[in-house]
Order: C-alpha cells, then structure tokens, then sequence
C-alpha cells in the first residue's frame, strides 16, 4: 500500500511507446494552458457568490485564494520540474507518498477535474441565454437549458460543449493548443475592456460598507472564490507533451498564476465600483449585470455573455484535458482498467479514454447544478494541494540528490504555511461540503482496495518497460 514508484522509472514509463504522448507545447502555450483553465465560470460567474459574502470588500477574497495557491504553485512547480511525467498531483504523490496515498489523490483529482468540468459546462450554458438574451432577444426554454434540480429536464448547451470539446481533444494536443491560445488573448481582451469601461464609471461611494460581514466574510468568500484559480495545476498534466518540462513548466505554473491573479483582483474592484454588490450578486451573469445597470450600457451584457462563453470553452477544453491525463496516467500504472489507456496511432492521443470520458461528464453537465458543486471541487483541490506540499518536504528528505530543476525556496517553511493556508480555506466550505468529499474518497477506497491493489504494475513487479516496446 504504500510502495512508491521511482522517478526514473515513471520517466522511463512515459517514454514507452503505445502509451507515449507527443512532446509538442513550448512555454508559451504552455502557460496559455495555464490561463485557459484558470478563467472562467469563477471570474464570469462565481464572483457573483464571492460578492454575496465579502461585500465590496471582495478584491481582498481574490488576494487570500491567490496567496494560498502561490505557495501550492512552488510545490507544484518544483515537483513538475523534477518528475516530468503526466498525470500531476497524482504522479508526484506516487513517486513520495506511496500508492495509496496516490490512488486517493488520483481520485480526488477526477473529482476536481471530472466534476468541475460538468459545472463549468454548466455556467456554459447559462451564458449562453445570456448571450442570446442580451443580443437576439430570447432564451431557450428551461427545459433545454436547465438541470431537473433548476427546474428543467436535460442541460443541453452543456452537453454539446463537454462533446465539442472531447471530440477536438481526440483529434490532437497540438490543434488543441492553438485554438487555446487563441480563447485565451480574447478573454483576456474582454476582461480588460471589462476593467476599462468600469473604471471609466467608477463610484467610490459603492465600497461603503467595506465588509459588512467582517474578516468571516471575507474568508468565506475566499473558499469560493478560490474556485476562479483552480486550474494552474493542469499544466502539469501535460508535462509528457511538453517540449521542455523542467524550465517551462515552472514557468507556465507561476506565469498563469500571476497574470490570473493580477486580472481578477482589477475586476473585482472595478466590478464593485461600477455597480452595487446586490447587482452582481443578484445575477447568473454578474460582469455582464455589472456594465448592463452600473454603466448603462446594455450591448456590454452581450460582449461579456460572448466572452465568457468563449472563456469557459478553454476551461473545459483544458480541464477535460487534464482530466483524460490523469486517468491515463493511473490506467497505465494499472490502478484503473489498462485498455483505457491506449494512444491512438493516428492522433496520438488517449482516444477511447477522451470519448468515454466525454459522455460521461456531457451526462453528468445534463444533470448537475452548479453551486454546490463548485465547493466541492474546491475542498478536493485544496485537499489535492495539501498533499503536494507534502510532497515536497518528503521528497526533500527521501531523495535529497534528486535533480530539482525549480526549488522552492525555505523548505519546510513555505510549504508549510501552504498546507496552513489549504487547511484555513477547507475550514470556510460548510460541513456539507466535508461529508460529500467524505463519501467520495470511501468510493475511492472501494475501487483501491477492491480492484487496483490487485492489478497495480508496481505491486504485480512490472518494470516499467515491460509493457511496452524497447526503444533504440
Ligand atoms: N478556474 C476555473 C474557472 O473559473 C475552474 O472556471
């Protein structure tokens, strides 16, 4: 249970063919993948929520969620720079924390990539109406556009677009990587065209009260709003695709990270400054709502409802990713079924797994509201980053020669006061929360114990070449 994989062996592992990525993303795109999964149905929609409980003290949220994911993003880049293989959080743990600890983090990870990708294709669809609100005039009934729990039957803008984006991820990594980089300079165009009309009617007067609910309110909104910041740990999922991991990866981690940061904290503010916190709380659409009745200008709601669907589209589009990189990863090692994860010979991606995946996520995006599953994928992330930082302290023990092509500076401290952080903002997420994470993880176990310990590579004594064919 608590064998580890050696780094070598991992690296080694990722070089087999059959199951062997094309290394195609540079820096640049990579922190593009970055950008791509970090914003989305958190700036565009959840900030409404963050509004909710901070008041106009929400920019201060904003900040608290970015400081606890810098220090996770140092332990993330120094385990990505040191263990290049995809698969993220899940594969490092093997290499430090042994397989048990790695199956749970693995599992944690499809529950923050997997589900969160059902509920941002969910906020896909209400921008959509948004969209066709704002610009033709109608909305598509309920029924079509909403989940049983809203009221509705089956949310088929949302499935269409988990579909949409499975099919192009089969299709191959580099063309998905273009059409990201090219979502991404957009949204960010249109959150500072966001930020420059809104500065333009900017009212002081809209920060009084500051924080009407206190610091607790503050922080509450931080363990939702941190929701807008998951994502730059899927860069590492595409570390086997990378051109140059050890440099670029530390680079695409903490680049993202900085240009997510800088935005969202100018849109929070101007966000509040354009419009009373009850307009943005008050809406599916919250900067769209902003620009409509704070600045008067009601074709902004329809750029903005454009924006965000171009924006979410490339959080789908690289959380999916992630998603399939993952469970390929613990496919491979045998910890899930092996078969899943074949690489097709034409597209050299994990086909099979993408489409399986795709139509169960489009399923789940017809079924599931959005809310509350956002703080459930938050308690997952944090709990994913916790054991990252982990990670590294133990590395550092265990394998202390180990090439570190990043290091965090200040091991123990920094990682520490990272764990501290996760754990403060697991604190803020309701007890509901907690339990549904609990029942979780228990299915997890049940699959651990009841079919990977039995067909683990590691544990069968496998070599990591074994499966696959020797190369030159
Ligand atoms: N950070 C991603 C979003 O805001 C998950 O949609």
């Amino acid at each position: 249970m608590f064998v580890t994989r050696s780094v070598s062996d991992l690296v080694a592992d990722s070089e087999g063919e059959g199951e062997k990525l094309r290394r195609s993303i540079g820096p640049v795109a990579l922190t593009a993948l970055g950008v791509g999964a970090i914003i989305g149905t958190g700036i565009f929609v959840v900030i409404g929520e963050g509004a909710k409980l901070a008041g106009p003290s929400l920019f201060i949220a904003f900040i608290i969620a970015a400081v606890t994911c810098a220090f996770s993003a140092l332990s993330y880049a120094e385990l990505a720079s040191s263990v290049p293989v995809s698969g993220s959080a899940y594969t490092f743990s093997y290499a430090t924390l042994g397989e048990l600890v790695a199956f749970i983090i693995g599992w944690d990870l499809i529950l923050e990539y997997g589900v969160s990708v059902a509920a941002v294709a969910v906020g896909w669809g209400g921008n959509v109406n948004e969209f066709l609100k704002a610009t033709f005039g109608f909305v598509l009934p309920d029924a079509i556009s909403k989940s049983p729990s809203e009221g509705g039957v089956f949310n088929i803008p949302a499935v269409f677009i988990v579909l949409l984006i499975s099919v192009l991820l089969t299709l191959g990594t580099r063309e998905s990587a273009r059409l990201n980089a090219i979502m991404v300079v957009i949204k960010i165009l249109i959150l500072l065209f966001f930020i420059v009309v809104a500065f333009t009617s900017f009212h002081s007067g809209n920060f009084e009260p500051f924080a009407p609910e206190g610091f607790g309110g503050i922080a509450s909104a931080a363990g939702v709003i941190f929701f807008a910041y998951i994502g730059f740990d899927a860069v590492t999922t595409a570390s086997e695709e990378s051109k140059n991991p050890s440099r670029d990866l530390p680079i695409a981690i903490i680049g993202s990270l900085v240009i997510s940061t800088v935005l969202y904290v100018l849109v929070a503010v101007a966000a509040v400054g354009v419009a009373p916190v009850d307009t943005l709380s008050g809406s599916d659409a919250p900067l769209a709502a902003a620009l409509n009745e704070g600045a008067g200008i009601p074709w902004a709601g329809g750029l903005l409802a454009a924006g965000a669907l171009i924006a979410i589209t490339s959080v789908v589009l690289v959380i999916m990713y992630g998603q399939t990189r993952i469970f390929f990863a613990m496919c491979r090692d045998g910890l899930l079924p092996r078969r899943l994860a074949k690489v097709h010979p034409r597209y050299g991606t994990p086909a099979r797994l993408t489409l399986g995946f795709g139509v169960l996520i489009a399923i789940l995006a017809a079924l599931v509201p959005l809310d509350e599953i956002v703080k459930l994928v938050n308690i997952g992330t944090l709990f994913a980053f916790v054991l990252v930082n982990v990670g590294v302290i133990v590395l550092r023990r265990t394998r202390p020669d180990m090439p570190r092509p990043f290091r965090v500076p200040g091991v123990p401290v920094i990682p520490i006061i990272g764990i501290l952080l996760c754990g403060y903002l697991i604190a803020q997420l309701p007890w509901e929360t907690w339990l549904r994470f609990v029942v979780w993880l228990v299915i997890g176990l049940i699959i651990y114990f009841g079919y990977s310990i039995r067909h683990s590579r590691v544990r069968l004594g496998e070599k990591a070449d074994a499966p696959s064919v020797e190369k030159a």
